[in-house]
């Protein structure tokens, strides 16, 4: 078979990644997805790196050994932490959403501060100032943890007043910043879009951008597959979903997350001998 034909391997510590795995199925929709989400150890985002890191290798591990032509590491947090090093000899060509981010948000802005909205791991990495900083070291970045939105986007609590107040609270000391432009950097965060732009409004007035990395990784993927020679130009794709945990207990969180039709969750298990 042409490499061509493999499927490209997208995965996130939970269902989160969805959001970049539709975004890759509406710009390339010949491509089939095999996706994997490590539903079992999710959050990653309160972790240590090197737990990160060795969590994301069992995932690239599995979607290598399913023969995909190239990884989307669809996690901030692993991306962060360790987007090189995670293919063996760097076989597979593999792309993050910290530098897509980071350019869609200069692309974005209108010169002015940006601001970071992470989990606790992806602030404390940095990688967003430097991804940012690449392009224009002169750039002013304000990064904010904002560990709760994750377990409200789990919770299905996207339009309860609780995450109105919550947001409120995170980017209030953006107030007097000018900044004109907020990354959405964690894979949960597009689902609560319209309440972090009511929040940002508030405090920043009408004219801030809220840019998120999905459509932006898709743009890179298709640039990398052209590039690589593995793009799949025609065909109708099929797509594979798997979690590490039941899939019953997520299959309802993991169809608001997908929005790109059904979706049918399959279980693995990629912990291996000694647990970890
Ligand atoms: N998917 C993670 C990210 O984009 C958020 C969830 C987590 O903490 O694992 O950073």
């Amino acid at each position: 078979m042409h490499p061509a034909q493999s499927p490209i391997g997208v995965f996130d510590s939970g269902l989160g990644g969805l959001t970049v795995a539709a975004a890759i199925a509406r710009a390339l929709p010949h491509e089939h997805l095999m996706y994997l989400g490590d539903t079992a150890r999710v959050p990653y985002g309160t972790r240590s790196p090197a737990t990160v890191v060795r969590y994301a290798k069992k995932n690239v591990a599995f979607l290598q050994g399913h023969g995909v032509k190239a990884v989307v590491v669809a996690c901030n947090t692993v991306s962060a932490h360790a987007l090189g090093g995670l293919t063996d000899g760097g076989s597979t060509p593999t792309l993050g959403v910290i530098r897509p981010g980071a350019r869609a948000a200069l692309a974005a802005s209108r010169g002015g501060p940006i601001a970071v909205l992470g989990t606790p791991g992806t602030v404390r990495s940095d990688a967003y100032l430097y991804a940012i900083h690449e392009h224009d070291p002169r750039r002013a970045v304000h990064q904010i943890a904002c560990p709760l939105f994750v377990p409200l986007v789990e919770e299905g609590w996207e339009h309860h007043p609780v995450t109105t107040t919550i947001a409120r609270e995170y980017l209030a000391p953006l107030a007097g910043t000018e900044v004109d432009t907020i990354i959405l950097g964690c894979t949960h965060y597009p689902l609560i879009r319209h309440v972090i732009e009511a929040a940002a409004a508030e405090v920043l007035g009408p004219d801030v951008a809220v840019v998120d990395s999905a459509h932006a990784v898709a743009e890179e993927l298709a640039a990398l597959l052209d590039r690589t020679g593995l793009a799949r130009p025609s065909g109708q794709a099929a797509h594979r979903f798997f979690v590490t945990d039941a899939p019953d207990k997520v299959g309802e969180v993991g169809s608001r997350f997908w929005q790109a039709g059904a979706l049918r969750l399959e279980h693995v298990d990629v912990v291996d001998e000694e647990g970890t």
